[in-house]
């Protein structure tokens, strides 16, 4: 695989040296750079960088971005530089990227940052149909603040996200201050400001990115099944619409631990298990793609038409399922006709692939 197509690739910029000047009295500008140099080489260092610049940024602007020293430093640099919400028209690049699964899970450790003038959702929910980022950094280059955005509905399952932007000046003496905020989806504050940017403050990636869902605060999810899975999800009866399993005691395990619980669904409304019926998502999935339902806990491949409308989890499997019997004794040597090989030479011929695992546990 190669390692471009990993990344969520629009265009690759190599950087030319041109040097950038500075617009005079453009102060806000310049400390906002600065701050993005600061995260790039502080609590984001090593990780891989997408830079998203929304279309409305000034060439100037756009420029200086690239002549970050920090951001020309990153490992891994990506940019984008035409987000644009008008889900029409997508290159061809862009569908090559949407087109592989693996972007989401490869993409774990990135940090997308979005570089904008005035939030936009629409621009979110581009975002967030074509890269699923985990770690997403907002910053904001205009002089309002806007930190609603972080409540958008497209955001609600990024793990990481901050925004960066303009800290009321009756918070501050400093005219160019930041401030930092996020939001915790489940926990009744709205958005947080986590302080002012100070390096300091936000000297390591867990300061700067705190955990969003501490705790779902007693939150009942509902969940899109079908009982009829043994022995992973099954009714305990024939006329009980309670269920029991594996999987039933995975997600009772998980309710005690995030604090939420759940209710189940005996059985969709179209007798499908994860598929399309007429064009249209179905079945579990049905429910979920139509928010009657919060999620799914299936047996099923993330194949890439189900990656580009659902945000799958980390993958829980099974590697192995062992019966230990009792090994009986060996009949006399005399006996035997054919005498198996050793075992250092079933070793040596053991093929290959029983050492590999199938490419969705490789992620
Ligand atoms: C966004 O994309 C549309 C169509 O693809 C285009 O017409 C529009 O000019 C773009 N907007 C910006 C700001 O580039
Ligand atoms: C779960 O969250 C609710 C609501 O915030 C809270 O009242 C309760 O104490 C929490 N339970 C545990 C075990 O933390
Ligand atoms: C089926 O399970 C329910 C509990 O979910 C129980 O009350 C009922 O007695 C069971 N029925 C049979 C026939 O075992
Ligand atoms: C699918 O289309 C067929 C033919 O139009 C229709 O009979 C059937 O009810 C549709 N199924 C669903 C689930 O919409
Ligand atoms: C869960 O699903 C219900 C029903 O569709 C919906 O009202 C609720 O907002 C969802 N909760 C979350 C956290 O998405």
């Amino acid at each position: 695989m190669p390692s471009a197509a990993i990344t969520c690739l629009l265009k690759l910029i190599l950087v030319s040296g041109t040097v950038y000047t500075v617009a005079s009295g453009n102060q806000l500008h310049d400390r906002q750079l600065q701050v993005l140099g600061e995260v790039v080489s502080g609590p984001a260092r090593g990780r891989p960088l997408t830079l998203h610049l929304d279309a409305a940024l000034p060439a100037d602007v756009q420029q200086a971005v690239l002549e970050v020293e920090a951001v020309r430093r990153a490992p891994r640099l990506t940019m984008s530089l035409s987000l644009n919400h008008s889900h029409g028209q997508r290159s061809r690049q862009e569908a090559a990227a949407a087109s592989l699964p693996r972007v989401a899970s490869s993409s774990s450790s990135m940090l997308h940052v979005v570089l904008w003038f005035t939030p936009q959702p629409e621009l979110l929910q581009a975002l967030w149909h074509h890269c699923k980022p985990r770690n997403l950094l907002l910053l904001n280059m205009g002089s309002t603040l806007g930190a609603e955005v972080l409540r958008a509905e497209a955001l609600s399952g990024v793990e990481k996200l901050v925004l960066i932007g303009h800290l009321l000046a009756e918070a501050e003496q400093d005219p160019d201050a930041l401030g930092v905020y996020t939001a915790l989806p489940f926990s009744p504050g709205g958005v947080q400001l986590l302080g002012p940017w100070r390096r300091e403050s936000f000297g390591s990636w867990e300061a700067l990115f705190p955990d969003r869902f501490p705790s779902f605060e007693g939150y009942t999810f509902h969940l899109a099944s079908w009982m009829i899975d043994y022995p992973y999800l099954y009714r305990k009866n024939k006329t009980s619409s309670q269920g029991t399993g594996i999987t039933f005691k995975v997600v009772d395990s998980l309710s005690v631990l995030l604090n939420c619980s759940y209710t189940l669904t005996v059985e969709p409304p179209e007798l499908v298990y994860a598929g399309k019926v007429n064009g249209s998502w179905a079945g579990t999935l049905g429910m979920v793609y139509r928010k009657e339902k919060n999620f799914t806990v299936n047996m099923f491949y993330v194949t890439l038409e189900r990656w580009k409308d659902f945000d799958p989890s980390a993958y829980w499997s099974f590697v192995n399922m062992d019966v230990f019997l009792l090994a009986p004794q060996p009949f006399p040597m005399s006996t035997n006709l054919l005498r198996p090989f050793t075992f250092g030479v079933w070793a040596t011929l053991s093929p290959p692939w029983r050492w590999q695992c199938p490419p969705a546990w490789c992620w």
